[in-house]
């Protein structure tokens, strides 16, 4: 069976540098650390890792946790409950808690949004969004940030969970597409997994300095362990070996695309591996030949079923051909 479901889009985590590596970090730092990151004993690989992410992606400063679902609800309770709250439609579960899911007000549309703002009378504004939705493959727009007004203090959390590692220059996601705009009253916060692309179990917040203080003055930071530093090790070391993944992957997007004769019936976004049938059926039919894609109802079960295909680096060009000659 060949598989086309995986979000491993950069196929590390079946890739054996990365394997090579990660077992050289369980050499130095053991299997696990199972201690609190406030602890005088906690190894400085963390540190290193953070301040690697967070000059990677150009921001002053980022923590790392065990996870991308952790990190969004240890976001949400930092956040100060006294700002009008708006999201974008098909927020991951990782941004919505109880005040989320109850107060903030959800927007289809930029111009929505502007509109709903011009009639807030807060004076502090934070707007939560999915960059990119990985099931219906659509990407939530970002020109309305260059229109937001000057009299307002904004807070633009984005979730890059799915952009991180593919998207942009140097796969430094949905960052590379925002404009740098040097508002000093737009503060921007990037969520993400590295569980996807990165391929390692954890989750990261970038932003400005004293936004992550805040974070990590936060209980549930200095309570919890983090991610097995050997992660954090293999991650440092594999820059290089991103890079040429992501290559791979471009030249697997663009095989497919050229070679496939009805890429009209999906739909699809630049840089992402991922490509959403716009019919139903494809994945009965290519079941019985071996080849598994991805089929789920989403977001819940009464849904309608969406079928696509997800590359990935791993792939070789023989099995896109297979996919493809069905
Ligand atoms: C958009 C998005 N945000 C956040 C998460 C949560 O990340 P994690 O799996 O690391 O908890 C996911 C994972 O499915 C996701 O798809």
């Amino acid at each position: 069976m060949i598989h086309f479901s995986s979000t491993s889009y950069l196929g590390m985590n079946y890739h054996p540098e990365f394997r090579v590596l990660l077992n050289q970090g369980f050499e130095i730092y053991g299997t696990n650390y199972g201690g609190s990151r406030l602890a005088s004993n906690v190894p400085n690989i963390y540190d290193q890792a953070e301040e690697y992410i967070a000059n990677k992606l150009g921001f002053e400063d980022a923590l790392i946790i065990s996870s991308g679902t952790l990190a969004g609800h240890l976001l949400l309770t930092s956040l100060d409950q006294n700002q009008d709250f708006f999201h974008f439609k098909l927020l991951h579960p990782a941004l919505v808690n109880k005040f989320i899911g109850k107060s903030s007000k959800e927007v289809n549309h930029p111009d929505e949004l502007l509109s709903k703002i011009e009639q807030t009378h807060h004076e502090s504004i934070c707007i939560l969004l999915n960059s990119i939705h990985p099931i219906l493959v659509e990407k939530t727009p970002l020109d309305w940030i260059l229109q937001l007004p000057k009299d307002k203090n904004f807070t633009i959390i984005i979730d890059d969970s799915h952009g991180i590692g593919v998207l942009g220059k140097d796969g430094n996601g949905i960052v590379s597409e925002l404009k740098k705009n040097k508002s000093q009253n737009i503060t921007t916060i990037i969520l993400a997994s590295l569980g996807k692309a990165i391929g390692i179990p954890a989750g990261a917040i970038l932003g400005n300095k004293k936004f992550i203080e805040k974070i990590k003055s936060l209980a549930i930071w200095g309570g919890g362990s983090p991610t097995p530093p050997a992660y954090m090790y293999a991650y440092i070391q594999s820059e290089k070996l991103r890079q040429q993944q992501r290559t791979k992957l471009q030249s697997n997007i663009d095989f497919f695309k050229k070679n496939i004769p009805n890429i009209q019936d999906f739909t699809f976004i630049n840089q992402l591996p991922v490509f959403k049938y716009k019919g139903v059926g494809l994945y009965e039919k290519l079941l019985k030949k071996g080849i598994s894609i991805s089929k789920i109802t989403y977001p819940t079960k009464l849904d309608p079923i969406t079928e696509r295909i997800v590359l990935s680096s791993l792939h070789h060009y023989e099995d896109i051909e297979k996919l493809i000659s069905i």
